[in-house]
């Protein structure tokens, strides 16, 4: 299995929304089965369009959408299912604990967490991405691999 693009602590500067894709699927092997990703970053900083391109790298050819008021989105990708979850509404992770999460999450091929603070401590070998406007421009983002 590669590394990912990114090491802890580094940064990359991504000019646009293609790009910001085209990272996400540069993840898609670098990401064991069943595990999982938390993307961190204020309202538009382009998670879900890096999602989107990490789960279309996975075979899905369908809509990616933000998950806010449903919690969660499944894709059957022919690797197996992903998990699209966004926390942001969640007062206690104890809340996804009942929706049987972990179980969800071994079962699944990757499972892409936005807000999910919570979980840090229990997936400690998970990744987290940090996704950040530039602030002199509108056209870019910076990623920072924080974990
Ligand atoms: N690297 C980039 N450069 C410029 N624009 C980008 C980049 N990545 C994403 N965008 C654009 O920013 C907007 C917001 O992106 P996106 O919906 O992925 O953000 P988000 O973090 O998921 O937001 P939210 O918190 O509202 O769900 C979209 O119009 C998208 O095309
Ligand atoms: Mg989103």
């Amino acid at each position: 299995m590669p590394a990912l693009p990114l090491d802890p602590g580094h940064s990359y500067l991504l000019r646009g929304p293609e790009e910001q894709g085209r990272f996400g699927a540069a993840l898609a092997a670098a990401l064991p089965p069943a595990s999982v990703l938390f993307l961190e970053g204020e309202l538009g900083a382009g998670k879900t369009t890096l999602t989107a391109g990490l789960i279309g790298a996975l075979g899905f050819a369908g809509a990616v959408t933000s998950p806010t008021y449903a919690l969660m989105h499944v894709y059957p990708t022919p690797a197996g299912r992903v998990l699209h979850v966004d926390a942001y509404r969640v007062r206690d992770v104890q809340e996804l604990y009942e929706l049987d999460l972990e179980d969800l999450i071994e079962g699944s091929r990757l499972s892409v967490v936005e807000w999910g603070e919570g979980l840090y401590a229990d997936y400690p070998a998970a990744p987290i991405l940090r996704l950040e406007h530039l602030a002199d421009e509108e056209n870019g983002r910076r990623v920072t691999r924080v974990r």
